[in-house]
């Protein structure tokens, strides 16, 4: 692996206006500068010139989303980093080509949105809610390769780069594929944004978010309970204002996937001369993830540059110095919005890690937002081989987080969870009980195991402070 690709131009462009006065500032940055340095993860196309041609169709393509989003959403979570909103993000490990469908979309938008009730309701906060969606395409890998009955293959990367099947053929990396995911990730936010702005998002009418698992869920009553309640309130607060109460806004969801693959992230990266400032506009808040954040890496000088907020995967493999390093990088005006830090240790390992990397984070002056991802750090295999998470162990690791922050005067803003709105049955645990005889019966995800609805509901509830 190493850098790919040939160096593209700084792409400037207004959102809007078609006409547009280049101010571009000379620095040392520019939107393929990371094409310099050591890029991990990335896919060895076996042909240049196709990839130079998908790279630069991508970029002639209008952007996904607007600046006006993005600096909205660094607003929330800026909000958030002073403790008075809480962050939601969730979604696929992986999002997949074949799962671009209404239904799944749907279902993903429903289970995010019954989640957010039950923590508002239960945090008295509102919640902002960013879905692992709309190009979460590509993924990280431990090996380059993968072996099975003797014969090895190039890993899989997620559908942005080559098949999950294992033949020759479906692992050779495809220029293509980042037009396809790019396509895709734009049907499911304009799906998304349709939806919320007919009216699916209002809290009026709670009862088109059911997911059918009222129900039959042990929990069922309690979020009954809570959706009468919330109405109530409604109710009162409109007789009391005289008119309706309109809560359901444009944008409600934000957009959030991995920043993995650079040439796709640098396609769709403009200068926009109002603002003065770079952004990636193929989503709201790019993350970097733990596998790409070293400090002399092709990632970090590519984040360095774009104006989002964005996501730093931290795990225990961090050293206080290299945060800090990260956060002087990636923040050096302290501006408020600009970092989150998700940090996902394991439910084993986080009270050993997490204090000492608060305070690290404190001597920076910067602010952040931490948001606590129990997944990445709770997976493991079954004695068959089967890759699973233990509900338990999630659990713990969010009481773990919610307790080391409040011991430190420090502020648990967000949670970070790999879900999905299916009844898929992927994690072990929660109300159902499930074990790992349940696994095989509806196993789904390419790459990581995922909450079914039931579960994320609970993990909500727990979260809430409603339950246990
Ligand atoms: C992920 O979020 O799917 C992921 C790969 O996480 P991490 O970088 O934290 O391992
Ligand atoms: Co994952």
């Amino acid at each position: 692996m190493g850098a790919t690709g040939a160096l593209f131009l700084p792409f400037a462009a207004a959102e809007t206006e078609t006409t547009v006065t280049r101010k571009i500032p000379t620095t040392d940055w520019h939107p393929a500068s990371w094409t310099s340095l050591p890029a991990a993860q990335q896919p060895s196309y076996p042909d240049q010139a196709e990839l130079d041609r998908a790279v630069a169709s991508l970029s002639r393509l209008p952007p996904i989303v607007t600046s006006w989003e993005v600096d909205a959403l660094k607003d929330h979570i800026a909000k958030a980093q002073r403790g008075e909103a809480f962050v939601l993000q969730g979604g696929d490990c992986a999002e997949t080509f074949d799962e671009c469908t209404s239904e799944n979309i749907v279902a993903k938008l429903k289970i995010l949105l019954q989640m957010s009730l039950v923590m508002l309701y239960g945090l008295k906060k509102p919640v902002v809610r960013i879905g692992r969606m709309a190009g979460q395409y590509a993924k990280p890998r431990s090996a380059d390769t993968e072996t099975r009955d003797g014969k090895t293959l190039p890993s899989f990367r997620g559908d942005l780069v080559n098949r999950s099947g294992f033949s020759d053929a479906d692992r050779v990396p495809e220029p293509d594929l980042i037009l396809r995911g790019y396509e895709r990730a734009a049907l499911t936010l304009n799906f998304v944004r349709s939806l919320i702005d007919g009216g699916f998002a209002d809290l009026h009418h709670p009862e088109y978010w059911d997911l059918g698992w009222v129900g039959h869920s042990p929990m069922a009553d309690e979020y009954r309970s809570i959706v009468h309640s919330i109405s109530e309130s409604l109710d009162f607060l409109e007789v009391v204002l005289g008119r309706e109460v309109h809560l359901a806004q444009r944008s409600e969801m934000y957009a959030a996937h991995e920043g993995l693959h650079l040439l796709y992230e640098q396609a769709q990266t403009r200068y926009l001369d109002r603002r003065g400032r770079w952004y990636n506009l193929t989503t709201h808040f790019p993350w970097i993830g733990m596998r790409t954040a070293m400090m002399d890496g092709a990632h970090v000088e590519y984040f360095r540059g774009i104006s989002n907020p964005m996501g730093i995967k931290i795990g225990p493999g961090m050293s206080r110095e290299w945060l800090q390093d990260l956060i002087r990088t990636l923040n050096p005006n302290n501006e408020p919005g600009r970092l989150t830090l998700i940090h996902r240790f394991g439910a084993k390992l986080i009270e050993e890690h997490l204090p000492d990397l608060i305070t690290a984070v404190r001597e920076t002056g910067s602010p952040v937002l931490w948001v606590c991802d129990p997944m990445h750090g709770n997976t493991e295999s079954t004695a068959s081989g089967v890759k699973t998470r233990r509900f338990d162990n999630i659990v713990s690791e969010l009481e773990s987080a919610f307790a080391v922050h409040q011991e430190m005067g420090s502020y648990l803003g967000g949670v970070h969870l790999e879900l999905t709105g299916e009844n898929v049955t992927e994690c072990t645990g929660g109300a159902r009980g499930l074990t790992d005889g349940d696994l095989a019966r509806s196993y789904k995800s390419t790459v990581d195991p995922r909450l079914n609805y039931e579960q994320a509901m609970e993990v909500a509830m727990r979260i809430a402070g409603l339950r246990g």
